[in-house]
């Protein structure tokens, strides 16, 4: 593995799985791997999961860490080839990853969305022209495509709580106030697509999402069909991908509350705004997974790390 950018980039899931539960058992049982060496993350949007648990992994692998919020301390950068830069792009993508490349071994890279404008987003400027351009193996905290380490957690946090071989996973828009990426929801379909489960998708009309991506998943426009008999209910907004980046509706209904999750686990990414897109008492109660589903992105991101440590 040079990068890892998508959930794709996992060779043998079933593995890493074994081996992420094996890595939680003693999470510093490779500490010399990677003394002297240093990863460093990049933040041009928010953050504060995927910044704590990806510094916390690198430093139970004996990583030093350094961290810069680039989308509000660092240069405006150019990703263009040719251009006359005599706007207010300071910096080329060019010279700042190379440059980046000398400091560091690995590079998180955080860059969402703009949600203006579908293939601008689609040709992940941001994280591509730094794959194009670093020298050392990157890593994708959140493109505007992809959270393939939210992924890796969801999927290690599934394996942990599942109760039988093969569990029902819904997938659920859930409302919002603002309109929110596809990344999240396109990197969770991609795991569990690949997991044994019985998978589906369920979202009002208008906020189908990229057919690339759902496949022949299952997707219903009625959330209470498609959540019958659910173990997991995983919640997440996203804005319209056919109107892009469009908030279509708010539609109370389709929150999650304890009444809509029955028996079921309750799964989100978080941050999660209480009472619009789930009921306080869900997330208060004992079948919420949330707050385990962020203790493993640690887990997830040391997997990551370990095995480009490997390479290097
Ligand atoms: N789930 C997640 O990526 O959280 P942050 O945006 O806080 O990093």
């Amino acid at each position: 593995m040079k990068n890892y950018t998508s959930v794709y980039d996992i060779p043998d899931l079933t593995q890493w799985l074994n081996e992420a539960r094996e890595l939680k058992s003693n999470p510093r049982q490779h500490k010399q791997l990677g003394s002297g060496k240093t990863l460093g993350l990049l933040f041009f949007n928010n953050s504060l999961r995927t910044r704590l648990s990806t510094q916390k992994a690198a430093l139970n692998l004996g990583m030093e860490v350094m961290v810069m919020n680039f989308g509000k301390e660092g240069w405006a950068l150019e990703f263009a080839d040719g251009t006359i830069m005599d706007g207010d792009r300071a910096e080329h993508v060019r010279e700042a990853a190379r440059v980046v490349s000398q400091y560091c071994d690995i590079l998180g890279i955080r860059a969402f969305a703009g949600l203006k404008d579908k293939s601008e987003d689609e040709s992940e400027q941001v994280l591509n022209g730094f794959i194009d351009h670093c020298t050392i193996p990157v890593i994708n905290l959140e493109s505007a495509l992809g959270h393939p380490l939210q992924a890796l957690a969801d999927a290690i946090t599934i394996a942990e709580h599942k109760t039988s071989k093969r569990p029902k996973v819904v997938l659920t828009w859930a409302p919002h106030p603002r309109p929110l990426p596809h990344a999240v929801a396109n990197s969770f379909i991609r795991m569990m697509q690949q997991m044994p489960v019985d998978f589906c998708i369920t979202h009002p009309e208008g906020y189908e999402l990229n057919d690339k991506i759902v496949g022949n998943t299952p997707v219903f426009h009625d959330q209470k069909q498609a959540l019958e008999g659910a173990d997991f209910i995983y919640a997440k907004n996203w804005s319209s991908y056919l109107d892009y980046g469009k908030v279509l509706n708010r539609d109370n209904s389709w929150m999650i509350t304890q009444d809509v999750l029955g028996k079921a686990r309750f799964m989100h990414c978080l941050p999660a705004r209480r009472n619009v897109v789930v009921e306080g008492a869900v997330l208060d109660s004992g079948q919420s997974l949330v707050i385990e589903q962020a203790n493993n992105r640690t887990y997830a991101a040391q997997l990551v790390l370990k095995k480009l440590l490997e390479t290097l």
